[in-house]
């Protein structure tokens, strides 16, 4: 894919995540790799239903900002991802209101804090998805700590933050957010119930089978 193709599709995912509800205001940020090494991300305080191509900002292999508008505050939040996991060719960072409020949970399972009920959620997210201790927006001190959840685990959850997620490419990323919005609603949908949780053995058959 072209670097315009690229710049094209994130306008167009970044949107679509906002026309339905899953970014408000200016939150959010999206980056991408591109085939030269160098990234694309969202600008800082960028609304992302209202993108513009040429703005997005330009990053170069060591995530330097080499062109476009002022990037996100969260670059580092993505470059542990990009760091930690090699196949990463994108990351999600979302404060979508379900995954959000999970991540809110005083009691949550800081391991795992979305259990395994359906198999998108596994296929798309993976085996787990962590909780990583609350830090504020943009602080550097973060990173260290994401990459050390990431390492093992596609997607983490930033506690009283949001969710992010990493995917193969900008599509895949975008689906595992969708998906982790899904399961979070389920699970607080289905909280003080009895679920029937998936087995070890049905994920370890979905991760083979897609992971
Ligand atoms: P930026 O506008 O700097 O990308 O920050 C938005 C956000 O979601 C902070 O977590």
């Amino acid at each position: 894919m072209t670097e315009a193709e690229t710049r094209a599709l994130l306008v167009s995912l970044a949107g679509s995540l906002y026309a339905r509800g899953f970014s408000v205001g200016s939150a959010g940020n999206i980056s991408v790799r591109l085939e030269d090494g160098g990234y694309l991300i969202t600008p800082t305080n960028s609304c992302l239903g209202r993108l513009e191509a040429a703005r997005i900002s330009r990053l170069d292999a060591a995530f330097a900002h080499i062109g476009g508008d002022k990037p996100s505050k969260e670059v580092f939040m993505h470059r542990a991802f990009y760091t930690a996991r090699a196949e990463a060719g994108a990351v999600v960072h979302l404060h979508s209101t379900m995954a959000t409020a999970v991540a809110c949970l005083a009691d949550a399972d800081a391991d795992n804090p979305i259990p395994p009920l359906t198999p998108y959620f596994v296929m798309r997210v993976g085996r787990r998805m962590p909780l990583v201790p609350y830090y504020r927006p943009g602080d550097p001190a973060m990173e260290p700590a994401i990459a050390a959840a990431a390492a093992d685990a596609r997607a983490v959850l930033l506690a009283n933050h949001g969710p992010v997620v990493s995917g193969r490419t900008l599509t895949d990323a975008v689906y595992a957010a969708e998906e982790l919005e899904e399961a979070a609603k389920l699970a607080l949908l289905l909280r003080g119930a009895s679920p029937r949780l998936l087995t070890g053995a049905q994920v370890a058959d979905l991760l083979a089978t897609f992971g």
